[in-house]
């Protein structure tokens, strides 16, 4: 499917971006930052790290693992499927998120060129999680 014209404009201004970003709305970290709390921190501990779960790995290393690049891709491929192809979806414990789809859907330019519509809150939790990355 060809991106709607309304998108034109941003569409240039997101290639600049070395890594994915999200185009208009954009959700905020702080937003991601109050869903994450919500949504993943009982399991990845509170910032992102120490959590309660004895498999969840760290999630302020995720872009140290993946090469120095914050990998965008794996996060949406496991809050919703996005990013199939790019990365393996292991069978997981970790419970889908249907809430976290509902509402608004915004653009995200993929880093393989590919874009996709995501929800809002997702790439709130991805910006906050790229966020907390050292
Ligand atoms: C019930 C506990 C639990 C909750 C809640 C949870 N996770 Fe996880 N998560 C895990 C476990 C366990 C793994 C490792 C096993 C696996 O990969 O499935 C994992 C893996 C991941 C990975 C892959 C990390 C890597 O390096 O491969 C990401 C990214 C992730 N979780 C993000 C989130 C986000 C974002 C949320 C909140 C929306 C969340 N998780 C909520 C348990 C949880």
């Amino acid at each position: 499917m060809r991106a709607a014209p309304f998108f034109g404009g941003a569409t240039a201004l997101c290639a600049l971006a070395a890594v994915i970003v999200a185009c208009t709305p954009r959700p905020s970290a702080q937003a991601g930052h109050t869903l994450y709390e919500d949504y993943c921190a009982a399991c990845h501990g509170p910032g992102g790290q120490d959590g309660a779960h004895p498999d969840a790995p760290d999630l302020t290393r995720l872009s140290a693992r993946n090469d120095g690049e914050f990998p965008t891709g794996l996060l949406l491929a496991r809050l919703e499927g996005y990013g199939q192809g790019l990365h393996e979806i292991a069978a997981s414990d970790m419970p889908r998120y249907a809430l976290l789809m509902d509402g608004r859907l915004t653009r995200v330019d993929l880093p393989d060129g590919r874009h996709t519509q995501v929800p809002v809150k997702v790439v709130a939790i991805n910006r906050y999680l790229e966020s907390i990355q050292r």
